[in-house]
Formats: C-alpha cells, sequence, structure tokens
C-alpha cells in the first residue's frame, strides 16, 4: 500500500520523505490554512513536490467545474508531481472529467458513499478519497466504505486507486492494509505510532544494557 503524509507542514514531509516512508502528500485548505499564513500556497506546493519523490494532491477552491478546472490548470503547471484535488459534487466530477481527458491525475475527495466512488471512476478519478473517520465521527462505519469500494472496483476492473483518508489511529490503517486499499493518507502523528511497540523499546534497552556490560569496542 502507498502511505501519503495528510499534511502541508513541510519539515514534517522532508523527515518521513528522507526516511523513506511515504509516497507522496495529501493537502486539503485547512492543512494550508495551518501552515500557510506567510506563504504564497504555489510556492509552497513546490517545495512540497520538490520534498518527495510521487503524487502530491494540490485542492481547488471554488465550487463551480469552470473555475475547478481553471484553477486545475494552474496548479498542475507547478510541477508534474501534482495531483488536482476536486470535491465529490457534479461540478467536480465536471472538472474531474475535463482535466483527466487532459491527461491530468485527479483526487477526488469527500467521498462518504458506494455510489458516489463508482461515479468518481466514471468521471476518470486516478484517486478516491473515502473519509473513514469523519464517517466513524457520525456513528457510522468508515471501514465498511472501504470495503464496499473495493468490492465494486474489482467487480468492474475499475483502476481508479482507493486512497482511504481521514484516517485518526494505527487500526484503521491495519483495516485499510487488510481490506485492500491501494493507498492511505496519515497524519505525521499517525504515521509514527505505526512504527512504535513497547517489546521494541524494551528488547534495546536490554540489547545496549548487555553490550555495555561487555566493555568492548565495536
Ligand atoms: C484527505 O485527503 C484529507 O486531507 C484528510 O485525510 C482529512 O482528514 P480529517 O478528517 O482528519 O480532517
Amino acid at each position: 500500500m502507498k502511505i501519503f503524509l495528510d499534511t502541508a507542514d513541510i519539515t514534517e514531509i522532508r523527515r518521513a520523505a528522507e526516511a523513506g516512508l511515504i509516497d507522496g502528500v495529501t493537502t486539503n485548505p485547512s492543512l494550508m490554512a495551518k501552515v500557510g499564513a506567510t506563504r504564497e500556497p504555489a510556492d509552497l506546493f513546490l517545495e512540497i513536490c520538490e520534498a518527495v519523490d510521487g503524487p502530491v494532491s494540490a485542492e481547488v477552491v471554488v465550487l463551480d467545474a469552470e473555475g475547478m478546472i481553471e484553477q486545475g490548470h494552474r496548479l498542475a503547471k507547478i510541477h508534474d508531481n501534482i495531483v488536482i484535488k476536486v470535491p465529490l459534487t457534479e461540478a467536480g466530477l465536471r472538472a474531474c472529467s475535463a482535466l483527466t481527458n487532459e491527461g491530468i491525475r485527479v483526487n477526488v475527495t469527500l467521498c462518504f458513499s458506494p455510489t458516489q466512488a463508482h461515479l468518481a471512476a466514471k468521471a476518470g478519478a486516478t484517486y478516491i478519497s473515502p473519509f473513514i473517520g469523519r464517517i466513524d465521527d457520525v456513528a457510522g462505519d468508515g471501514m465498511e466504505l472501504v470495503g464496499q469500494i473495493r468490492q465494486i472496483y474489482d467487480n468492474y476492473e475499475i483502476d481508479t486507486e482507493i486512497l482511504a483518508a481521514s484516517i485518526r489511529h494505527p487500526q484503521h490503517m491495519v483495516q485499510a492494509l487488510l481490506l485492500g486499499a491501494d493507498c492511505g493518507t496519515l497524519p505525521p502523528k499517525v504515521l509514527y505510532q505505526l512504527l512504535e511497540h513497547p517489546l521494541t523499546d524494551k528488547g534495546l534497552e536490554g540489547f545496549m544494557a548487555d553490550w555495555k556490560s561487555l566493555g568492548r569496542e565495536l
């Protein structure tokens, strides 16, 4: 499964990319607002694209299809890594279809149902982003949606990639892996939670203490 970092924080992106842990980045307007007050958005997107060798989702911020296509064109010119993120609305799918026909990759975001995911694929989406955590927030089952989309895409040999989004904790990631999501996007905190284990820490402490007791240099 491809792992994307769900942030616009360049320090976190560099840290994860340099450790070889991520295949790309997803951003959204809220994540941009957290870090971008002093930056030109285009400059920040370029810096992110230069830090990670993979897709970088950059979201349009208008509601009409023509406006989305125009913003998509401008964003796509920033760097080859840019993937245009559009919302799962009629206008978003219209923009998705137009941009895809021009060879520009599109991530359709804010997906909350299997029929939405099917229509996004019809419109040529490269990625579909079901928002797991936000479904769980309203007492739904985000992972059930991932499983349904997997089955629908497999039934009809649809090659749109399922990008499990709004991942909030390691168990979401385990389930997304088991269900066969193609990608998962996670905040930095969850990425590092994935590699922690108390037995690793305990084992390492023991190895270091035993080596020290040997009193030799390596
Ligand atoms: C995905 O592309 C979104 O940026 C993100 O995963 C949303 O996560 P949230 O629901 O935790 O804000």
